[in-house]
Order: C-alpha cells, then structure tokens, then sequence
C-alpha cells in the first residue's frame, strides 16, 4: 500500500516534518508521501475538515494554530491527549479520526535515549520551566512515566499552579524561586518560548549553579543552542537540544499510522546539520 500523510497548521511552508517522515518512510522500506496543507486562518477550518475527510488519508498531523480546534472533528481520543486538550496527530482507520497528542511522550522518549540515567530514575528532581501548552503535554507524559517530583515555575504562577492540579507531589514556584534553587534539580527542562529570538532574549533564568551531572534540556530547536543551554554547558552540565523532541514526537506519530517504529541512527545529527 502507498501510505498518504499530512501536516495541517499555519504557517507551515518552512516545517521539517516533511523531510523527517520521508526519512522514517525509507529506513521502514514503506511507501508513502508527507503533503503540507497550510490552512489561512482566514477561511472556514470546519470547511478544510471536510474537503480532508473525502480524501484518501491515513495520518495526519496538526500543529499551531489548530491543535485545539481539531478537537471538535474528531471521533475518539486518546486519554493523554484528552488530558493535555490538544492534539498533534490524527489517525484515520475505518472512516473515524482518533486525535492523539505524541509531544510530550516524544519528548520524554527523546530524554531517555540520551540520557540512560532517566531510565531508572524516577526519583529525580525536575525543574519544568513555564506553563503553556507544550509544558502541558511534557508534564502530563512525565507523570505517565513515573516522574513524581515535578516542580513547575512559570511567570504566571497561576497557570504553573493548574497544571499541577491533582498532583500533590507536585510543586509551584515562581521563576524567581526557580531560579535560586536551580542546584536542587537532576533536570531542568525549558519549554517556554523565551530564547527564540537571541538577538533580544535573555534565558528565561539564570543558572548560577548547578547540581553536579544535572541535565539542562530546552525545547527550542531554533537556535539550537539557546543562552540557557550555553550557561548550563559552562557549567558542566549534560545539555538536550530541542530538535530531538521534533524527532521524536514524529516517530511516535509514525508509530500509530503504521505501527512500525523506524530507526534512529544518525537522524538526529542529520537534523543538527540541517539545523546548523
Ligand atoms: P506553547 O504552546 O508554545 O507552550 P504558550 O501556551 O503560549 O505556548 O506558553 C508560553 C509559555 O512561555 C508560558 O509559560 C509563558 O508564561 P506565562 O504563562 O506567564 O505567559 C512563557 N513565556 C512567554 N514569554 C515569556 C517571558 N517573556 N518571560 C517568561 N515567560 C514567558
């Protein structure tokens, strides 16, 4: 069979999931093809929906501004992603569409390939910076994982204090407190979108000191190596760059379309260079 794929979102023309999937297609000796459907905000997305329901699609993906919205057109959905209220993938089997959210998962997946460490600490301390949606899926997986001791600062604390909502092990701290207390985490790991722009971010906190084999991860993959990441390396930590999660995240997405997991290898330094 020729497997047909897609990515939804706006804007998308610049998106790497079109070169990541083609990669996983080959390496899975599956045929197939990845489109980008770049959809205007401006026309009906419930019109977009129909038009991609009469078409012959086995998958697809969603990403800003539409991982909420896509919601309303779906059949099922998968508890995590039910949890988080945002969907990245959708798989279309039998007519239905069942929404499934593989970022956080992804992420967590990405974590524990490079660090071994992960695998078997559940115990450790992570440091969870900001409290918007892409935090919202990477706490949800961790706690899935058998992470229990998330603490989440945000600049509203409000939001870091929902998010933690129903986990009593949980804390919430502000990033002032985060940041004087950055030596009692294992992992600190950035998801806001503070650092996409070096010419005029600053980290979104400072790291002064660090425990001694802490892991610093930050989810942005552009640029690759943001000034939180640069302190955290000065200082002797083990860094995680951002693009690992894209990969990652698609790899799972993969998964649930054809239920083989394609094989790493070099992707992730392909991707880098790409990146670079
Ligand atoms: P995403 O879906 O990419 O996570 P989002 O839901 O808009 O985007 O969340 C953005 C996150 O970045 C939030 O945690 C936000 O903090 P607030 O909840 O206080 O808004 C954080 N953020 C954005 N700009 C920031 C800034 N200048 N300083 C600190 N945090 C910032």
């Amino acid at each position: 069979m020729t497997y047909q794929f897609g990515l939804i979102g706006y804007p998308i023309k610049h998106s790497l999931s079109p070169w990541i999937h083609g990669e996983f297609l080959k390496r899975t000796n599956l045929q197939g093809t990845y489109s980008i459907v770049e959809i205007d905000p401006n026309v009906s997305f419930e019109e977009e929906m129909r038009k991609l329901r009469s078409m012959n699609i086995n998958g697809f993906n969603i990403t800003v501004p539409y991982k909420e919205k896509i919601i309303d057109f779906l059949d099922d959905i998968d508890e995590q992603a039910k949890k988080i209220g945002a969907v990245n993938t959708v798989l279309c089997k039998s007519g239905k569409w069942i929404g499934y959210n593989t970022d956080g998962n992804g992420y967590v997946r990405s974590l524990r390939s490079s660090f071994r460490s992960l695998k078997e600490g559940k115990e450790k301390k992570i440091l969870l910076l900001g409290a918007g949606g892409a935090a919202k899926g990477i706490f949800h997986a961790l706690i899935q994982h058998g992470y229990q001791h998330v603490t989440v600062a945000n600049r509203s604390i409000d939001k870091a204090i929902l998010l933690i909502e129903n986990h009593p092990q949980c804390k919430a701290i502000t990033l002032k407190e985060a940041e004087q207390t950055t030596d009692q985490f294992d992992l600190i790991i950035q998801t806001s979108s503070v650092g996409m722009k070096p010419h005029v971010d600053q980290a979104i906190i400072h790291l002064t000191k660090l425990k001694e084999d802490a892991i610093v991860s930050d989810i942005i993959y552009q640029p690759l190596l943001t000034k939180l990441l640069k302190e955290a390396e000065s200082l002797g930590a083990s860094i995680h760059f951002g693009h690992t999660m894209l990969l990652y995240q698609a790899q799972y997405a993969f998964e649930i379309w054809t239920d083989k997991r394609p094989p790493m290898d070099d992707l992730d330094t392909e991707l880098q260079n790409i990146l670079e």
